[in-house]
């Protein structure tokens, strides 16, 4: 991949189009030149990031729902939960597990002090189970998030640095699980599966499925 994106820097530094990558090689960082380890950077951060999140919360939204069914059958009743289902979808997988902060200044999170210069990891699988701020939030319930004044799930982080692909995979979950629902309503997990060891991305190695293919 680092080749191949290697190999695009050299090609549209020298023709430009209306491309990302034309963009990005000719951007200015502060002022300078983008330098070609930032732009590796960047492509390695958007194929990751668009990649290992969406891929798992497709795969544990799918496992969520046959675990649910009386939650995919809302789903099937009324495909217009689904955006609903979306959200739900991302605060229950929480894909991405974690981040990592540096505080700037001294605070205090309920009883925890914090000082500055303090490493400070953001459980998202954590925050988005907070029964603060959620009814029963250890239910998968793809009604959630159509009902009024309901805490925004925080899988997607939150200030400065917030995923800049939120509304991109909101997009590409909501018209998969159309799709998929409509095509295939029996669509379920139909064996073990197999979990990433990794305490920072939330994946599934291996799901098998059945369904009845479309007659
Ligand atoms: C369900 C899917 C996704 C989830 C759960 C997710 C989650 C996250 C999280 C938790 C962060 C870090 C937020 C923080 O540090 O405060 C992040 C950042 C980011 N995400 Fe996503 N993401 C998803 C999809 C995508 C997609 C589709 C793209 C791009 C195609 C993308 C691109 C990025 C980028 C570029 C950042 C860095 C933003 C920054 O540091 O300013 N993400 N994402």
């Amino acid at each position: 991949m680092a080749g191949y994106a290697a190999g695009l820097w050299q090609q549209r530094l020298e023709n430009p189009g209306a491309d990302l990558i034309s963009m990005l090689a000719h951007s200015r960082v502060n002022g300078e030149a983008m330098t070609f380890p930032t732009y590796i950077g960047t492509f390695i951060l958007l194929v990751v990031g668009g990649n290992e999140t969406t891929r798992n919360s497709i795969s544990g939204g799918l496992l969520a729902l046959s675990e649910n069914p009386e939650e995919r059958r809302k789903l099937l009743d009324d495909p217009s939960l689904i955006p609903s289902a979306v959200q739900e979808i991302v605060r229950w997988v929480s894909p991405v597990l974690h981040m990592r902060r540096t505080a700037t200044e001294d605070t205090e999170i309920r009883v925890q002090k914090i000082r500055k210069g303090d490493k400070v990891v953001m459980w998202y699988a954590s925050g988005n189970r907070d029964e603060d701020k959620w009814d029963d939030p250890f239910r998968f319930d793809v009604t959630r998030y159509a009902k009024p004044n309901v805490a925004t799930q925080l899988g997607f982080g939150a200030g400065q640095h917030s995923c800049l692909g939120s509304r991109l995979a909101e997009l590409q979950l909501k018209v998969l699980f159309e799709e998929l629902l409509r095509r295939f309503p029996d669509i379920h997990v139909s064996g073990p599966v197999r979990r990433m060891r990794s305490n920072f991305i939330y994946g599934l190695k291996e799901m098998p499925v059945a369904y009845t293919p479309e007659g």
